[in-house]
């Protein structure tokens, strides 16, 4: 990718453009740093500090941050994670002031789905349009030793509830691990296929808190599909990928797809479309960034909500070409994922 010198980003009234040309309108917005798991990849077994209540931004700060996203900044897709955003006490109020918004953004949540039995339909009144769960096994003893919790038929209630809510297509989020879960995938997307769910494998990446990700340990994307392939058969999909971080495939000739998230093997930096906000208030240009661009300070301290668009605007502005996971020099985030917001 080649930069250009002007810089955007101190024209006001442009959307979030970065120096290579790329523009963001799909914003993440971590509600919560807390989880009631502890993915391996993730989390640590025990410990982890959580972010302290008085940083975190509050339900009003969130909205009033959104709507400067939506009404002065271009965002389009708004997905909340964290963490577990079901965590988040104020989660459908946010939801429904956001939806409420004009233009009406896409609304999305990824989740463990630990208690959306209880919140889908809630959810879905509140006007969400697709929602992501996390599943990396169907076995009891599989999930137990993943997350370090007993939660997985809660979290099968909580997909089941989606469908019923008509959130549909659930998305399923699964990341394999070796010589854990990684014979599963076959079995994972025949249970996709029979309960109407799209399933999508993501590579593990270097956001671990506990910094033990080895490249070398990574299931590829080449394994997930020769895995697939001892039962299904799979096909490109023809259709336009977009900004999209997932490449699917057509399963048994569809229309079923499944999809796998390649982003160590096959980065897609080049049509990434996403700033991220913090539970904290701090703006993201890139997932593996190692700076952050505070917006909680100037918030609380009065800004106008066009001093915040501008601060914004400056903060994609500086976004690399890319995560660099691949190159020697390469240096995992201080944050982990559930602090970022996956
Ligand atoms: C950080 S979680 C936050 C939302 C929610 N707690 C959940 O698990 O869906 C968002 C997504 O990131 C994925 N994830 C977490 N750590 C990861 C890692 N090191 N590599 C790849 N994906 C990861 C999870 O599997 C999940 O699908
Ligand atoms: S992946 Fe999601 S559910 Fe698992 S520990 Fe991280 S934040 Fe929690």
């Amino acid at each position: 990718m080649t930069a250009v010198e002007n810089p955007a980003s101190t024209i006001p009234g442009t959307g979030l453009v970065d120096k290579f040309g790329r523009i963001a309108t799909d914003l993440r917005i971590s509600l919560t740093d807390r989880c009631n798991l502890r993915c391996a990849y993730c989390m640590p077994a025990e410990g982890l500090d959580w972010l302290p209540k008085p940083e975190l931004l509050t339900d009003e700060e969130i909205v009033r941050l959104a709507r400067i996203g939506v009404t002065m900044l271009g965002i389009r897709e708004i997905r909340f994670t964290g963490g577990e955003p079901l965590l988040r006490r104020g989660l459908v109020s946010i939801l429904d002031q956001v939806t409420s918004l004009e233009p009406r953004p896409r609304t999305m949540l990824t989740t463990n789905a630990i208690g959306l039995a209880r919140l889908a339909q809630p959810l879905a009144d509140a006007g969400l349009n697709r929602i992501n769960v996390s599943l990396d096994t169907l076995r009891a003893d599989r999930f137990s030793q993943i997350t370090r919790r007993h939660r997985l038929d809660d979290v099968l209630a909580g997909v089941h509830a989606a469908n019923a809510a008509g959130l549909r297509p659930v998305k399923i989020n699964t990341v394999l691990l070796r010589d854990l879960n990684d014979d599963e995938a076959p079995e994972l997307l025949a249970f996709a296929v029979e309960h109407g769910l799209e399933l999508r494998f993501i590579e593990q990446m270097p956001l671990d808190a506990q910094h033990a990700w080895r490249r070398e340990e990574m299931v590829t994307s080449q394994e997930i599909l020769d895995r697939l392939s001892t039962r299904f058969t799979l096909t490109p999909d023809p259709s336009e990928r977009g900004g999209s971080p997932a490449e699917t495939w057509l399963v048994d000739g569809g229309p079923v797809k499944v999809g796998v998230i390649a982003s160590v093997t096959r980065p897609f930096c080049g049509a990434c479309d996403r700033t991220r906000l913090t539970a904290d208030g701090q703006i993201r240009n890139c997932l593996f960034a190692r700076s952050e661009n505070d917006l909680r300070t100037p918030l609380r301290s009065g800004a106008s909500d066009a001093e915040l668009a501008d601060r914004w605007r400056a903060a994609m502005w500086g976004k690399l070409p890319g995560h660099g996971i691949n190159d020697p020099s390469f240096l995992q985030p201080d944050r982990p994922m559930s602090a970022i917001g996956g």
